[in-house]
């Protein structure tokens, strides 16, 4: 039986979903991969960096707020110290994006990496910003540097690329990538107005307070960062990504498209040139013959063209956050089985 300390950098929707699917798959992971855990550290902005070897109740930090019977130690004023004092053998990443530089996690993840701790993030910005740099440090310290929830949620597609696609050559890929504006999009054609189609996405709990990352398209170009950078091997920065958000399509237009059988669809594009690759992001009229079109509410896709399967499509329906934690713990297994 391997015993695993786990520590939870950010413990928000992700986080608490990750905690309740840990718990619910407890019984699984001991009969199946040989795994037992226990959560030695958490650390969010409010609570700082908590402690406790002998296991944090995941029942006392679901809690709102979170009830200890006795409060884990905040002692630890560094993620490396942190990290030392909770012993741990994996850290959970899932604070918040930050779409300029990937940061503060980025240098979280180095930290957790050169302490000789294995890292699974759900955050785009370190994949985005930093992948050779923290990929060859993991591999200098014979750790793992997994990712997988942080494009299509928990829908495999990291993992499909590394384990069941092998020498393969991606040449383009396409897709939709985020969820909020492919909702929202599908609200105007419903009759709703641009305004009460946002704030419906807020009541769902899909848009932030502050909807301008999905709306104006910059979380689907991380997203085609992260693709284009891990499966296409071309470092691209997100604002080397062409992007066009949707708010100047116009209700009207959008409805019209619709009636016309060529909905509205933010498109996420990247294509292999001689010179790199080529990446956008931007509102486009989708035939209803294509698979995108079919793609309506939160749901997502992306197809890939390769020099070996000529296409494939991967469609994830409905996804929320206990998708999201499902990629995370699909990571922490890979972690289980090759460790
Ligand atoms: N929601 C999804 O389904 C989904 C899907 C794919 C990827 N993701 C990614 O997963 C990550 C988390 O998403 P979420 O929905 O769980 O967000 P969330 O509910 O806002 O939670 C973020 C958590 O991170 C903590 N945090 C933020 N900045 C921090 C910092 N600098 N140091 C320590 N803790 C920090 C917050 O602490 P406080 O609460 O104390 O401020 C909170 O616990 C994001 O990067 C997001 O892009 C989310």
């Amino acid at each position: 039986l391997k015993r695993y300390n786990l520590c939870l950098l950010g413990c928000g929707n992700v986080g608490r979903a990750l905690l309740k699917l840990l718990v619910e798959k407890t019984t699984e992971l001991r009969s199946a991969y040989d795994v037992e855990w226990r959560i030695t550290g958490v650390s969010t902005r409010r609570m700082g960096h908590l402690t406790r070897l002998e296991g944090i109740a995941p029942d006392a930090l679901l809690a709102d707020p979170p009830g200890f019977a006795s409060t884990p130690s905040p002692s630890a004023v560094t993620i490396k110290e942190w990290l030392e004092k909770a012993q741990a053998d994996v850290l959970f990443e899932s604070t918040s994006l930050n779409p300029e530089n990937g940061e503060p996690a980025t240098g979280y993840l180095r930290d957790a990496l050169e302490q000789n701790v294995h890292v699974v993030t759900a955050n785009k910005g370190p994949v985005a910003f930093a992948f050779d740099e923290l990929q060859a440090l993991a591999l200098a310290k014979n750790k793992r540097f997994l990712f997988e929830s942080t494009v299509m949620d928990g829908a495999p597609i990291f993992s499909l690329f590394r384990e069941a696609l092998p020498a393969v050559h991606l040449s383009c890929f396409s897709g939709i990538l985020n969820s909020t504006t492919n909702f929202i999009l599908g609200e105007i054609e419903a009759g709703n107005s641009f305004e009460e189609a946002v704030k419906k996405a807020q009541a769902i709990g899909i848009a932030e307070t502050d909807p301008s990352m999905d709306i104006d398209g910059w979380d689907a170009a991380v997203k085609v960062s992260v693709l284009t950078t891990v499966l296409m091997g071309v470092p691209l920065r997100p604002s080397e990504v062409q992007r066009e958000g949707i708010r100047t399509i116009g209700e009207d237009a959008v409805r019209r498209a619709r009636a016309e059988a060529k909905p509205y669809k933010l498109v996420c594009r990247a294509e292999r040139t001689p010179g790199g690759v080529t990446a956008s992001v931007r509102p486009e009229q989708v035939p209803a013959t294509n698979p995108l079109a079919s793609i309506t509410g939160t749901s997502s896709v992306v197809h890939f063209e390769t020099d070996s399967l000529p296409g494939l499509t991967v469609t994830e329906h409905n996804p929320g956050p206990r998708t999201t934690a499902y990629g995370m713990l699909a990571d922490f297994i890979t972690i289980a089985r090759r460790s």
